[in-house]
């Protein structure tokens, strides 16, 4: 069985004082015992050490939002996958579409920071979804597989214990609209039969596949009640200990 993942996107938000303070307050409001739920939170890079402090020894994990692909030198303000691994990161997010789409990231570029981050044991949280011109134009698989090859072009089958798949609608992120769990399981059925396709069955029956896009307490049983909804990726949600501790209970209460 397949163990569902709540990760929080913390994206540009929180202070020294409120980073310690979501992250104690986590820590102390999670309970993950024999279940089959992992939890991540992903704070901005300055305060990843001090909320590594706070969560070693509990349940939660600590990943990154971003990462570079060469390993180190002349790249200014720039942080490698070494140095996330160093400072005790499991996780990284790639490709989230705030990276894709005000940024300015191709899926060369955020194949290359696959690599690196495999390449460092770094567990990748590779995002793909589609914008809603896309959606409305029937684009979105296409969008998807496009994603998805450009990301994963060179990443071995041995190597996908390490992936983890985030499906957001770019429509859906800080809007207040999610999709349906009709329209997610929809698109996460796709990327199950894609990875079934380009790697096996086996790779893509084991492979977790989170929602992300206005995700809430009050949607969380119903997104991941989907067959193929694994987990979820959380921004805005996960910047209050109270709004994100009831997603991980809809998670932990579909667990066990
Ligand atoms: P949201 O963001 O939950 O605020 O919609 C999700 C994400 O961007 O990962």
């Amino acid at each position: 069985m397949r163990r569902f993942l709540i990760a929080g996107n913390w994206k540009m938000n929180s202070t020294s004082a409120s980073a310690k303070e979501l992250a104690q307050g986590l820590v102390d409001g999670v309970s993950l015992k024999d279940t089959d739920v992992e939890v991540l939170i992903s704070p901005p890079f300055p305060y990843l050490s001090q909320v590594k402090s706070i969560v070693d020894g509990s349940p939660v994990q600590l990943g990154a939002q971003n990462a570079y692909f060469e390993a180190q030198g002349a790249f200014t303000g720039e942080t490698s996958a070494d140095m996330l691994t160093d400072i005790g990161c499991s996780h990284v997010i790639l490709g989230h579409s705030e990276r894709r789409h005000v940024l300015g990231e191709s899926d060369e570029i955020i194949n290359k920071k696959v690599h690196a981050c495999l390449n460092e044991g770094l567990t990748v949280i590779l995002c793909v979804g589609e914008l809603l011109k896309d959606r409305e134009s029937n684009q979105t698989e296409s969008v998807l597989e496009t994603q998805m090859k450009g990301g994963l072009k060179g990443v071995e089958a041995g190597a996908m214990g390490k992936i983890v798949i985030a499906y957001e609608p770019v429509w859906a992120i800080g809007t207040g609209v999610t999709a349906s769990p009709e329209q997610a399981e929809a698109a996460h059925q796709f990327l199950r039969n894609w990875l079934s396709e380009n790697y096996n069955a086996e790779v893509s029956e084991q492979m977790q596949i989170l929602y992300g896009g206005s995700v809430k307490g009050s949607n969380a049983n119903e997104l991941l009640s989907q067959t193929n909804v694994d987990g979820a990726l959380v921004g805005g949600a996960s910047l209050k200990a109270d709004q994100f501790l009831p997603i991980i209970e809809a998670a932990v209460g579909l667990s066990s």
